[in-house]
């Protein structure tokens, strides 16, 4: 008998079924399959089928910028989701029917809702779930080396609940071998049940669990690719692993990409990172020649732009910010010690990067220098906190390294973000702060363009300031001698 995977959730009750084409087993011992088939236990033909039918029960960890609009997408398309954090504090406000995030509104909270979306802190309701996503923060240590804490405690907290049979799923940023070395570890040893995951090339009738990674390819503020449109890159453990998952995301991404192990997964999510890290800190290298040099840069990014092939564009800036880019490359130059190998390339753009602020600092210095006003004492008024446009996410921001810069040689700063009425303590910062009306700019001297918001009005702030330094070409096409750019 031949079954196709498409139609395993019709049709096999009761009996084996196959990931790939295959005769039928006929028992439920562990059979040899042959290089891409795999038998599927009982155990897991049952969650296939229900995420086949997307009556699956899927518990997202961690509410955040990630898993909060992971968990919407699930419920939207009809999954019951329940979400679990260890803040309260966002649990009630889900609870309540709010959102924490700006780009997420209030009244999508209430539809997920209606769907059957809830929070909790409960760790115990984990039992009751088909698939578990973890979307937990993976920073870096103050020595800036991987910080798995948040990944270990989640594991640990999880590790009672789990059942026979569950598929649990890595989202978060990490290094090839996170997946093996330390989650399967922690959920193993933690597990009341004495189960064990799946291995490779057995199909276990009782007593597993499955596990993959899978990263999260989100880009917050990016309007021009939907979510769903998103390929999401798959690996699992073993072959019913990878099943599950894939199947769990084409529930709700246009595609999954299977790939043949979770540390390919983790890797590949590493690459598109350093990918970006890396380009960017070539154009703010060629900015910094460029400027010595009087060439715009940025119009030579756009002009080489028009190749259609061979070339994408990157941009210069005040340096890296968010979660992933000034972080992730660093997660595999700490693994790749443990090889005797030194990632070059990542730690000569995290140099080249990390020196941004302080050349816009230089630079702010340099031009009040020309208006004779020195850097101490100084009215700085900077536009922008957020790490990059139209977003209200401020993490890793340079526009908090900048200010502490600017203020370490005596100026006086305020800001203004529309997307941050006040900033108060952070992992790096404790500012307590709040945005100043963008009124009367001719008391500052100098306006400092940190993040390119849309809302801004650069023409009316350049007319209206004594001096403005740009860091991000916001005032490309405005001519006028206050404009600096950086
Ligand atoms: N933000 C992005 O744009 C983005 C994009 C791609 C990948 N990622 C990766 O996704 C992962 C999550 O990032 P994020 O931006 O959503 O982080 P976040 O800080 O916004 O959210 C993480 C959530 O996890 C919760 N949490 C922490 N420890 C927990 C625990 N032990 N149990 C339950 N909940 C816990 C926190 O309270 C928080 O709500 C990271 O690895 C990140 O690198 C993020």
């Amino acid at each position: 008998m031949v079954v196709r995977l498409h139609e395993i959730a019709a049709f096999c009750m009761g009996v084996n079924a196959i990931i790939g084409i295959m005769p039928n087993p006929s028992s439920s011992k562990i059979s040899q399959p042959k290089s891409n088939q795999v038998v599927l236990p009982q155990i897991a033909q049952a969650r296939l089928a229900r995420l086949q039918a997307r009556t699956a029960r899927i518990g997202v960890i961690g509410l955040g910028y990630v898993g909060l609009p992971l968990s919407l997408l699930l419920s939207e398309a009809g999954f019951k989701v329940t979400g679990f954090d260890n803040d309260a504090k966002k649990v009630d406000e889900l609870e309540a029917g709010l959102s924490y995030i700006l780009r997420i509104l209030p009244e999508e909270i209430a539809a997920a809702r209606q769907q059957g979306f809830s929070a909790t802190t409960d760790f115990a309701r984990i039992a009751d779930q088909d698939a578990i996503l973890l979307c937990v923060p993976t920073p870096l240590t103050q020595h800036r080396e991987p910080d798995l804490s948040f990944v270990l405690h989640t594991a640990r907290a999880a590790a009672p609940w789990i059942r026979e049979g569950q598929l649990v799923v890595l989202e978060s940023t990490t290094y090839p071998g996170t997946t093996e070395e330390l989650l399967i570890p922690a959920l193993e040893a933690g597990n009341t049940q004495g189960l064990k995951v799946q291995t490779q090339g057995q199909s276990a009738e009782h007593g597993v669990f499955y596990v993959a990674f899978s990263p999260e390819r989100e880009d917050p503020g990016n309007v021009t690719v939907a979510r769903r449109d998103i390929p999401k890159v798959v690996g699992g453990h073993e072959a019913i692993a990878s099943e599950l998952a894939a199947t769990l995301y084409e529930g709700i991404f246009a595609r999954a990409v299977r790939v043949s192990s979770t540390r390919v997964a983790e890797m590949t999510k590493l690459l598109e990172n350093i990918y970006r890290c890396v380009n960017i800190a070539l154009v703010n290298e060629l900015k910094l020649l460029s400027l010595r040099m009087g060439v715009d840069i940025w119009e030579v990014i756009d002009a080489a732009a028009t190749k259609p092939f061979g070339f994408q564009p990157f941009y210069p800036g005040p340096g890296l910010g968010g979660h992933c880019i000034p972080i992730d490359p660093f997660y595999l130059s700490w693994k790749a010690r443990e090889y005797d190998f030194n990632t070059r390339f990542i730690e000569l753009a995290g140099e080249v990067n990390e020196a941004m602020p302080a050349h816009v600092v230089q630079s702010v210095a340099r031009a009040l220098n020309e208006h004779k006003k020195s850097m101490n004492g100084a009215r700085i008024l900077m536009l922008g906190m957020a790490y990059k446009k139209d977003i209200d996410d401020l993490r890793e921001s340079p526009s908090l390294t900048v200010i502490e810069l600017l203020r370490e040689q005596g100026a006086e700063v305020v800001y203004n973000d529309p997307y941050f009425p006040t900033v108060g303590r952070g992992r790096h910062y404790n500012l307590n702060m709040s945005s100043t009306p963008l009124t009367d700019l001719q008391q500052y001297d100098c306006v400092l363009i940190m993040t390119d918001h849309s809302d801004y009005d650069y023409g009316a702030i350049v007319n209206e300031s004594k001096l403005v330094i740009d860091t991000r070409n916001a005032t490309k096409g405005i001519a006028s001698e206050k404009i600096v750019r950086c």
